[in-house]
């Protein structure tokens, strides 16, 4: 019987990431660099010393150290150097396909224009598509820690830019922030044409979940950890279809779970949910995509078939057209047919 290399299978697997926030792309060493080309000063002095802060007990711990981190960036470069190392590093990642996240309201609350902010992150997303095949989509996340006047205030500032954003998101401090906070903040988003999503039951309770489902209407969920409480709601997302954007990595990091063996990608699998495998926030949580593929297929011991159905889920929970998601679930199916 032959050995099925893991590693080499998921290393040329090709995938999708559907939950990624590029300010928490921002390597140590980007940061610093930056904050140097911006005369910004950072309260730390090596990049060693920036890692050895990333030691969060939950979500809030993180969030602190990743808006101060996001200080730096300044200048539309600024926007397209972060975004573009990125795509470089998932290009090596067999990724094909990417739908973004930004908090544009990170940068407009520093005096940035969200012109800027846009501009040099669809730059570096046309640029990865031309000059490394990546394709893409980008989404405009509210912070839920502030309030839905702001959250109007930004989708109203992003309206001369609204051809290079495909939908809205929300993300930020999840307890005592519901998704009803934002419910007329979305149906105006909605009404605009964009896509929605939402971050819900990663630390908040499934009654989050259910009311980003009946109150937002999303499209599509991100995280979801904790819907697996609720049968009824399992059952309510298995029957929509809802992909759910996992993060492994993320969810060890900021706690979620305890060990990555305890993680429920395969319950979730097991119960008809469509789950992917994300990065979140991969200079923070200790790896990019593949790095989150590895750490969870080894602890959990995921077979080949699994594999194959998380990267096919990647594709079917994304939003190319039906051509594009077939052209990539073959390509799926020929590099399994390698191993
Ligand atoms: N912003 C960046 N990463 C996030 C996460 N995992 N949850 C909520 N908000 C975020
Ligand atoms: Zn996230």
């Amino acid at each position: 019987m032959s050995h099925f290399d893991r590693a080499a299978f998921i290393a040329g697997l090709p995938k999708a990431e559907l939950h990624l926030h590029l300010e928490g792309s921002l390597e140590p060493e980007l940061m610093f660099e930056l904050a140097q080309r911006n005369q910004i000063d950072i309260p730390f002095k090596s990049v060693e010393e920036v890692r050895a802060a990333y030691r969060f007990s939950n979500l809030q711990d993180f969030l602190d150290i990743y808006y101060q981190g996001a200080g730096v960036l300044i200048t539309e470069q600024d926007f397209y150097d972060l975004t573009m190392a990125y795509l470089t590093k998932v290009a090596a990642d067999a990724c094909r396909h990417v739908e973004v996240f930004f908090d544009p309201q990170t940068h407009t609350d520093r005096g940035i224009d969200i012109g800027i902010v846009i501009s040099g992150i669809s730059r570096a997303l046309a640029d990865g598509q031309a000059h490394l095949g990546i394709s893409s989509k980008l989404i405009l996340c509210f912070l839920r820690h502030l309030d839905e006047e702001a959250a109007f205030a930004t989708l109203t500032a992003a309206e001369p830019y609204l051809d290079k954003i495909f939908g809205v998101g929300l993300d930020s401090s999840e307890v005592g922030h519901p998704p009803s906070k934002f419910a007329r903040v979305f149906e105006a988003a909605r009404a605009k044409g964009l896509h929605l999503f939402a971050h819900a039951g990663e630390e908040g309770p499934p009654a989050y979940v259910w009311e980003a489902l009946d109150l937002l209407k999303i499209d599509r969920i991100d995280h979801g950890n904790r819907a697996l409480e609720d049968d009824a709601l399992v059952a309510r997302i298995a029957q929509d279809g809802l992909t759910l954007t996992v993060c492994p990595l993320s969810n060890l990091s900021l706690c979620v779970v305890k060990d990555l063996k305890a993680h429920p990608l395969r319950t979730m699998l097991e119960k008809g949910l469509k789950a992917t495998i994300n990065s979140d926030d991969p200079a923070y949580f200790g790896g990019y995509l593949n790095t989150n593929w590895l750490a969870i297929a080894e602890a959990l011991d995921l077979k080949k078939d699994e594999l194959v159905t998380l990267a096919q889920n990647s594709f079917s929970g994304s939003y190319l057209t039906a051509a594009e998601k077939q052209a990539h679930a073959r390509a799926i199916t020929d590099w399994a047919a390698r191993f």
